[in-house]
């Protein structure tokens, strides 16, 4: 494996001077050059984003700007496992298609660039650009391995560099760090946002097992405002890459601020997670409608994920996208030349459930550009299945498309049904609902590939209270399934490695199955 990523990394050096393509914007794009050595990996998803190659962690600084989003992520080019960290650069203009961007920040004497955010200053309050031509300002965590080794507590501080040509190159601000450590291990991954209320912009930071909040009237001094989480929620780990935004309840006038907070370990599934606090907050201090747990997704492989900033009110969604892995195996997964992708870009809403508040995630619409064939394998309105049944699946293939279904549990006798997907080497994954134990599962522990870690096999479930139906839309790219239970109510993100291919599909159930419609569509790759 060493051979084969020190050989791909001499022949990138080798393409790059010859391939690379220059735009008036961003000088040194290198697209072409990326999908004709990469992409093609097993594994290699088609339609997410993923770095051509090394390394990649959560995603950073995500903010938008004249019709381009900016996705910015945890990068260390030099290798394949977790190092130095940098910021990598992608934009893209419609959330699906993108186009790689030299590295923005790299490590220097304050440390590793660690994970955190960006804001456009259109009222230039740091005074580091103009109205007329606002700064983007990235906030990050400096992280120094020389002073972490020496025993000190103060290694993580927040640096910030700006930039005045719209994202594509960077200046590291004179007068960092912007804040200093005041004597706390696991201090890092600032978030900034605006809060209209108080006009004040905020920052949240993880601060060991909860979060403090600072604000600022310039983006440049920050001051403690409050903490928040010591009795609320999971605390079987460290919190990192906390977000904050508030949300319109879909159906109702009201609103409500969402926090995001990423715990690892200590996820519902083990290994790392994101939970999710609702409430109120007044730019000094969060309230949370409950001290509970509550999770983002109920998969193994979405963590340290958060939102734009600076979506236009035109447009006015809450856009996420997470890393799509989970640090109890993420250095260790089978593939070559790169690691990791990120998930699906996903909008987010809320929703209220009775006294609760639910976080709701979909695919972004964009996604639907993608969709090239659809085929509907069931004929008629409703189909019904005993036991098992092998679905057609036309020239589909089975690991790159989406897979929609819709069970009526109403004229179903089964209390366990569910898809399996399956290949030749009887390697699967099971997907199904109980109705007695009224829960989700993903079941991957015969999934392929799983002695690269003891932790990867294993079943992932979630309580779930389905109605009369039950909606199944599950994304599959290489080495990823993202399922959204009734369109997004109930989220499972988990990576599988088969040895081959999925290639057959099968409706399972232990007693009459009732299904009302079934499409499977087939996904372009973004990258050839
Ligand atoms: C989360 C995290 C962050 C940190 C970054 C380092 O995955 O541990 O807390 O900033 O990764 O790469």
């Amino acid at each position: 494996m060493r051979k084969n990523i020190h050989l791909d990394f001499f022949l990138l050096f080798l393409f790059i001077p010859v391939l690379s393509c220059k735009t008036d914007r961003h000088p040194g794009k290198a697209d072409e050059s990326d999908s004709a050595l990469f992409y093609r990996e097993e594994y290699r998803p088609q339609y997410h984003f993923s770095q051509a190659s090394g390394w990649m962690n959560d995603p950073n600084g995500m903010f938008y700007l004249d019709g381009e989003y900016n996705l910015f992520y945890q990068y260390y080019p030099d290798s394949t496992v977790w190092g130095p960290m940098h910021w990598g650069h992608a934009i893209s203009t419609d959330l699906v298609h993108w186009t790689h961007l030299p590295a923005a920040l790299y490590p220097d004497s304050l440390g590793y660039i660690f994970s955190g955010s960006a804001v456009v200053d259109t009222r230039n309050v740091s005074g580091l650009g103009s109205e007329a031509n606002p700064a983007v300002l990235a906030f990050f965590t400096y992280h120094d391995p020389v002073l972490e080794k020496s025993g000190s507590n103060v290694f993580q501080n927040q640096g910030m560099a700006f930039s005045t040509d719209k994202g594509s190159t960077w200046i590291k601000y004179k007068a960092n760090p912007v804040l200093k450590n005041p004597g706390i291990r696991d201090f890092r991954d600032p978030k900034v946002f605006w809060h209209e209320g108080s006009g004040k912009w905020i920052m949240i930071l993880a601060v060991q097992d909860r979060v403090h909040l600072y604000s600022s009237p310039n983006l440049l001094s920050w001051t403690f405002e409050s903490e928040f989480g010591k009795e609320a929620g999971a605390h079987g780990g460290v919190w990192e890459c906390p977000d904050m935004f508030e949300l319109k309840v879909q159906n109702s006038d009201a609103s409500r601020w969402v926090m995001l907070v990423s715990i690892n370990p200590g996820g519902p599934g083990g290994g790392s997670a994101t939970q999710y606090f609702t409430g109120r907050f007044d730019g000094h201090r969060f309230i949370s409608d409950h001290t509970g747990e509550k999770w983002l997704d109920m998969g193994r492989d979405n963590y340290a994920g958060v939102t734009w900033s600076n979506i236009p009110r035109s447009d006015g969604r809450c856009l996420f996208i997470g890393w799509m892995s989970n640090w109890d195996y993420a250095n260790r997964v089978p593939t070559v030349n790169w690691r990791s992708s990120m998930t699906l870009p996903r909008e987010l809403s809320l929703e209220k459930a009775g006294a609760e508040y639910l976080l709701v995630s979909k695919p972004v619409k964009e996604l639907s550009s993608l969709a090239e064939e659809t085929f509907s394998p069931l004929m008629g309105p409703t189909a019904s299945v005993e036991r098992e049944a092998r679905i057609g699946t036309g020239s589909m293939n089975l690991m790159q498309c989406g897979i929609k279904i819709i069970f009526v549990l109403s004229d179903t006798a089964a209390d366990s049904l569910g898809i399996r997907l399956a290949n030749g080497l009887g390697e699967q994954i099971k997907i199904g609902y109980s109705k007695v134990l009224r829960k989700v599962y993903f079941d991957r522990s015969k999934s392929g590939m799983k002695d690269f870690s003891d932790k990867f096999a294993g079943v992932s479930s979630a309580s779930y209270d389905a109605g009369d139906k039950l909606e199944f839309h599950l994304y599959t790219d290489a080495s990823s399934c993202e399922l959204f239970v009734d369109g997004g109510r109930l989220v499972m993100t988990n990576l599988v490695f088969p040895s081959e291919p999925y290639s057959e599909l099968f409706l399972f159930a232990d007693d009459f199955l009732a299904v009302e419609d079934m499409v499977l569509s087939r996904l372009s790759s973004i990258w050839r």
